[in-house]
This record gives C-alpha cells, structure tokens and sequence, in this order.
C-alpha cells in the first residue's frame, strides 16, 4: 500500500431538511457579505433558491447573486464571479448546485483573492493559490461528488483545453437527496454513471492486487448499480436516491483512494472530448469506458476479473481469468445500454467532423493506467467511439 496521511476538511451534512436544520449555525460563522452562486435557473423553478435566500436573509446577510453558470464552466465565467466577489466584497460563497457550479466556485474563491492570472500561476508556474474566500456548498445535482474535494474542472475556450485547477474545499456540504428529485432522469442515468466510473477509475490504479480500499470500492459500485436500476423502475424512490447521493460523494471523498495512485485515463479523453465539443460528462464516460478498457484489457485482466465477480456478480465457475476479464467489459458495456446512456459519440449529438486528433494529441496521458497509451492509440479509441 502507499503511504498515505488521511484527514478530511469538509463538514458533510446529509439528509431531510439538512439546509434547514443545519444552514443557520453553519452561516453563523461566516461574513457578513454572502454570494448566492447558481446555474441556469432550476433552483429557482424547484424552490431551493426560495428556501436558501430565507434562511439567508433571516441569518442577517448581504446577497450578492452570482447565476448562469453553465454546465462545463469556463473560466471567463470565472473571472466574472471572481469581479462580482471583488467589488462586493464577499466573505463567503455558497454553492447551490450541480459540479458544475460547486466547481466554478472553487476557483472563484482564489481567482478574487489575486491579481495574477489563476490558470497560468497553476498551469504554466505550477503555483497554488495562498488566499482564498471559505465557501459551503448545497448539492441539487449529485454525481460529480465535486463537494467533497478542491480540484475543480474548468473550460478554458481560448486554449481548448477542459482540466483541473485548484481551489478552495469547502468548509461544508449540504446533501439533502429531497433536493436532487428535480434532476431530469438523463442526468440522474449521467451522474449515476460519473460516480461509478470515479470508483472504476480508482480501482484500476495501483496497487493492483486485492486491498481494502478496493473492497470498499467494490461495494460503493454494486450500490450504485442496484440503486440505479432502482431508480428508473421508481423515480419517486427516496431511499434508492439517497444512497446514489452519499455513494456519489464516497466516490471522491478520499476514502477509496486511500493507499492508491489513480487512473483517471477515461476522464482525461473525456475531458477534451468536453472541451472540442461541450458534451454531457457521464455520458462522454458511457461512451469511452467499455472502449478504452477493451485497450486496457492485456494489461488489466486480474481486477477485470475481480469486478467481474465481486460487482457485476459473473460465476467464476469454469471459466479462465480472461474469459471473466471480457466478461466484465461485455456486463459493463451492457448496463449503460439497458440504463439508456448512449453507445456512441454519434448517438451523443458530437458533430461528424470533430477534430479527434486534436483531442487525442491534448488529452493528459495519467500515470495510473495500467497501459502506457500513446496519443495515437487514444485516437484510435477516439475513432472506435464514433
Ligand atoms: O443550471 P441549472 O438550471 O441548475 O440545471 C442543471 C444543469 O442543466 C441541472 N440541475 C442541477 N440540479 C438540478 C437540476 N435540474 C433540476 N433539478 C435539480 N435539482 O442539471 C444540469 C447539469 O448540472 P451540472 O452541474 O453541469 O452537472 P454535473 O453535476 O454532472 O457536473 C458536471 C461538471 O463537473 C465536472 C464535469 O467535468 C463537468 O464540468 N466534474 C467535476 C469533478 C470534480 N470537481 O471532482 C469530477 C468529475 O469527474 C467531473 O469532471
Ligand atoms: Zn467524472
């Protein structure tokens, strides 16, 4: 196992009523100018928007609004938070939304607190940011499980290149399941999808053999599968929504990572995937990942197995480890179909003439992955995933 030192910064506040119950003390600590950070308006059409500004007003604050944050922010969308943070003098940011929004806080919160240029003091100096605004987040759509770290994922239009920057964990999350029962289903089937490929993503790092990080991560894969499936036959199903939640935030808590170097080759393709073409995340991830991992296959057939058995319940009886390997991917690659996620970039609305080689020559190549890929062979994947 790596060696590793495990403390965790962010206060989780999960169940019925949690904004409710717990907002008012946890606002009791923070400044006097508060900014309401959301995204295109769904906040405002399910009520939450209503129910936080009350809790706000009635803790005494100054709101400034920052909204419209799309999906896959930009980072023109946050120098025009980091503005508006600056010139109202916000002490405190609160996040009321989906990765989306959580993320472009996090960068919010450092890009007001300096004059240089965020993604060239973290991306070209390799420097961090030394200041930052505290900030909570409430959860409305789960999945990302954006919440529970300080990595965010941002778009930068003028470079093409969709990737982390680095900012602010929040001092706390609010996760009431009641808040994400608006979510459109495609995005429950998406987000559900994320989580689940956060916990394959980490699996797949090292170390290869059997642990108990992976164990555990075994068992937050099984669940999501289950309450997926769940789901769908009942929407309405609070107790299966409630577990996608907290399953979702397991996924990038820290705990699954414990003693392990990550994948997380997937998620870099479809990062650029996402920066070439604004696509839906979980849905990019639905295409690559069965894709990708028939690559993987040579060099991953022993935790192939593994998740063939211990997630996707495959009988080992009789058959050899890469019999179960390719049953795994085939198990895989048969949810995201019976789960309605698309099978194809095609299917996904990407345009035709999409520059893949642009994409494959951008994409990170992670040190995780158990295959060295080369940009040529993400092409080719790239190309099969059409
Ligand atoms: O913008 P509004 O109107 O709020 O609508 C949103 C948006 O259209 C809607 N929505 C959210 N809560 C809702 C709701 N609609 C009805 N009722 C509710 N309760 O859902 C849509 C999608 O929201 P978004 O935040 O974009 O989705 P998601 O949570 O999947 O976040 C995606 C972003 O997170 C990044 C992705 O790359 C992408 O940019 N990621 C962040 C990660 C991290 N920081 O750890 C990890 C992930 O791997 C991921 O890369
Ligand atoms: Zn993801």
């Amino acid at each position: 196992m790596k060696s590793f030192t495990y403390r965790y910064p962010v206060t989780v506040y999960f169940g019925e009523k949690a904004a409710e119950k717990n907002l008012p003390a946890a606002l009791g600590k923070a400044g006097k100018n508060v900014m309401l950070a959301y995204g295109g308006g769904s906040v405002k059409k399910n009520g939450i928007y209503d129910e936080l500004m009350h809790l706000l007003t009635a803790a005494g604050k100054n709101v400034t609004e920052f909204s419209g944050i799309m999906s896959n922010p930009t980072y023109a969308k946050v120098q025009e938070g980091a503005r508006l943070a600056r010139e109202n003098e916000i002490d405190f940011i609160l996040a009321v939304g989906g990765g989306s929004v959580i993320d472009c806080c996090k960068v919010v919160s450092a890009q007001a607190k300096t004059d240089s240029d965020l993604w060239e003091l973290e991306t070209v100096q390799h420097g961090g940011p030394t200041d930052l605004i505290p900030m909570g987040a409430v959860v409305t759509a789960f999945g990302t499980g954006a919440e529970m770290n300080n990595g965010a994922v941002i778009t930068n239009e003028e470079k093409k290149v969709k990737g982390p920057l680095w900012g602010a964990f929040y001092d706390f999350a609010i996760l009431d399941p009641a808040y994400t029962m608006t979510m459109p289903m495609s995005q429950v089937v998406s987000g559900a999808f994320d989580a689940l490929s956060h916990c394959m993503e980490t699996y797949m790092g090292a170390p290869r053999e059997t642990n108990l990080s992976d164990e555990i991560n075994e068992a937050c894969q099984r669940n999501i599968i289950r309450n997926l499936r769940a789901t769908l036959k009942n929407p309405q199903d609070t107790a299966a929504r409630s577990e996608l939640v907290w399953a979702a935030a397991m996924g990038e808590n820290g705990i699954l990572k414990i003693g392990k170097v990550t994948d997380f080759q997937a998620h870099m393709l479809e990062h650029q995937l996402g920066a070439y073409t604004d696509c839906n995340h979980g849905q990019g991830l639905a295409v690559i990942h069965p894709v990708l991992y028939r690559h993987m296959l040579p060099e991953a057939v022993p935790q192939f197995a593994r998740l063939a058995v211990n997630v996707w319940g495959v009988d080992p009886a009789g058959k050899t480890e890469t019999q179960l390997a390719n049953a795994f991917i085939y198990a895989l690659a048969s949810f995201i179909k019976e789960v309605g996620l698309p099978t194809t970039f095609t299917e996904m609305g990407i345009p035709a003439d999409t520059n893949y080689a642009a994409i494959a020559d951008s994409t990170v190549l992670t040190g995780g992955c158990c295959r060295k890929f080369t940009k040529g062979e993400l092409l080719a994947v790239l190309c099969e995933c059409r």
